[in-house]
Formats: C-alpha cells, sequence, structure tokens
C-alpha cells in the first residue's frame, strides 16, 4: 500500500465515527482510453447509441446530424479542455455530449439554461447551438467557473426573464436546479415553452439521495406515475434522518396535463462508464 494510501485509511478511520470519509479528488476521463482506434470505436459507440434516437424524434423536429463520429470526437476533445470535468455536482461527460447534440439537432432561437452552477450546461448547450441567444439562471453565480461572452448569466430564477421579444421563436429550457419539477412543468406550459429538458428526474427509488430536504419534489416520475394516490405520505430516510413528502394527486395531474409527449434519452452510461440517469425530454402542450 502506498503512503497516500495508508494515510487516506488512517485519517477515514479516525473522521469515519462522525460519518465522513476524504475520497481522492477525481475528475471525468482522468483514467482514460489512450490508443487512437479504441477511442474511435468509444466515439462510435455513443454515435451509435445516439444516431437512432434522433433519427426517430417525434418530440421535436431533428436535424439530421451527419459525421456524428467525428462531432462526438471534437466534443470529447473540447470538454478535455474544459474546466467542467470535476465531479462536484456538474454535468458530467455524457450529460454534456446530450445537450450539445440536443443544442445542435434542435437548433433554437433562445436557450434558457436553469441553473447555471459552474457554467457546464450552459456551455455545452452554447456549443451545440452558437448561433442562439443563451439565458443562462442561478440563484447564485458565485460557482461560475467560465464566462462565456456568448451566454447571459442571470442571477434570478428564470420566470423573471421577459419572453415577448421571443415571441413566435424557437424555444428550448433546460432545468437542472433543484426545484419541484411539477412547478417547472407549470411555468413552462403557462409560458408558451415548446420542450424542456430535465435533468434529476430520478425515479421513486433513486430520488432519496437527491430529494434536497424535499425542494426537489415531486420529480416528472411521480407527475406520470398514476399509481401515487392523493394524501399518501412518501417516507425516506435521508443522513439518517426520517423526510416525507405528502403526494397532492390534483398537483400531479395538473402537471400531468402540460406533458404533450414524453421520454427519456438511452441510457449511454456503458459506453463511457459515466453514470448518470438519462435526460427526459417533455414536450409540452401549449395553453391558447
Ligand atoms: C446541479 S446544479 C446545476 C448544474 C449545471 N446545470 C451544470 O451543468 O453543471 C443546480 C443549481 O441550481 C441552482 N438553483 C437553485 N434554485 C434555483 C432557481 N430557482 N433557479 C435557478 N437555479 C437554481 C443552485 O444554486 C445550483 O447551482
Amino acid at each position: 500500500m502506498s503512503w497516500r494510501s495508508a494515510l487516506l485509511r488512517s485519517v477515514n478511520g479516525v473522521i469515519g465515527a462522525a460519518g465522513w470519509q476524504l475520497q481522492p479528488r477525481s475528475f471525468d476521463f482522468d483514467d482514460r482510453l489512450e490508443s487512437p482506434t479504441h477511442l474511435a470505436a468509444m466515439h462510435g459507440a455513443m454515435a451509435a447509441q445516439i444516431a437512432p434516437w434522433l433519427e426517430r424524434q417525434t418530440l421535436f423536429v431533428a436535424k439530421p446530424l451527419p459525421d456524428l463520429t467525428a462531432e462526438i470526437a471534437t466534443f470529447y476533445a473540447a470538454f478535455l479542455d474544459s474546466p467542467f470535468r470535476r465531479q462536484l455536482g456538474e454535468s458530467r461527460y455524457n450529460n454534456c455530449l446530450w445537450l450539445h447534440l440536443l443544442a445542435r439537432s434542435i437548433e433554437p432561437d433562445l436557450i434558457i439554461d436553469s441553473g447555471t452552477y459552474t457554467g457546464a450546461s450552459s456551455w455545452a448547450l452554447s456549443r451545440g447551438a452558437p448561433a442562439a441567444k443563451v439565458a443562462s439562471f442561478d440563484i447564485d453565480l458565485s460557482n461560475l467557473k467560465l464566462r462565456l461572452p456568448t451566454v447571459t448569466y442571470v442571477e434570478a430564477d428564470w420566470t423573471t426573464f421577459d419572453l415577448a421579444p421571443y415571441a413566435g421563436k424557437k424555444i428550448l429550457v433546460y432545468f437542472d436546479d433543484h426545484v419541484d419539477q411539477a412547478r417547472r412543468l407549470l411555468e413552462a406550459r403557462a409560458r408558451g415553452i415548446p420542450l424542456a429538458i430535465f435533468d434529476d428526474d430520478f425515479t421513486l427509488g433513486a430520488f432519496p439521495a437527491m430529494a434536497h430536504d424535499g425542494a426537489a419534489l415531486p420529480k416528472v416520475e411521480f407527475v406520470l406515475d398514476e399509481t401515487l394516490r392523493d394524501g399518501d405520505e412518501i417516507v425516506w430516510r435521508n443522513r439518517g434522518q426520517l423526510a416525507r413528502w405528502r403526494i397532492d394527486r390534483g398537483y400531479l395531474d395538473r402537471a400531468r396535463a402540460a406533458v404533450r409527449a414524453t421520454e427519456r434519452v438511452p441510457s449511454t452510461s456503458l459506453v463511457t462508464g459515466i453514470h448518470q440517469t438519462p435526460y427526459r425530454i417533455v414536450s409540452l402542450h401549449h395553453d391558447g
């Protein structure tokens, strides 16, 4: 055992009693393929997952992306050079790639990025749609790592943004903000947004570690789950403490009514070994 591992073990032995542990700092692709042929095979495998899904899309009009493997290879190189490889809450490689390709394929005029944090999602979205206006919102912009001249960063909720100048334009919204996703569906519908991407749409079994004291509930998964009964409590344990969320079926149903059609993107975790919950894409009904 190296002296580093021995030191880590003994420190963890001491602080473990308080429920903490130190881990070596890690970044996406610290350990990665280097042989060009096999790296190209990884990009090809990614393209093989993504291309058929984009080609059969009915949630949005998808522009064909010729030579997807080359596009992915270029994005991979840019990601390696980016400041977004740390694994502490920002979007990781697979999701950043999806944002880039979705933006490329959808070609929106305006992209709203709700939940800026270090700026990874706005970076990926604006790379994918360089001609689009990108507005990125967070209630705390102090973690921003890279301020792009092509992105407008706003320290506020997205509902403060005036959409009137974009009437009739193609708008795409990305929600990655730890906010109740039923509320986001209702806001998006009321504001005439046709298409939204949701991160962190965890299933009933997977949400407890990411419930943010219940503020991030309900998920779109709950909205779509007709087995959830009005008045029942969902009870979970978080860091030893019990937490509860009471089901309001009427609220879930109102949010459900905003959804015209929805599906998740395919999981690409097996290709890169980076595990993230696949995005949910929602096509919304319009009011009026
Ligand atoms: C998971 S991080 C976002 C990660 C980022 N999209 C990325 O790709 O790396 C969630 C962020 O949502 C922010 N947030 C919380 N409430 C918000 C709100 N009402 N509007 C926008 N952002 C909010 C938090 O401050 C936090 O920075």
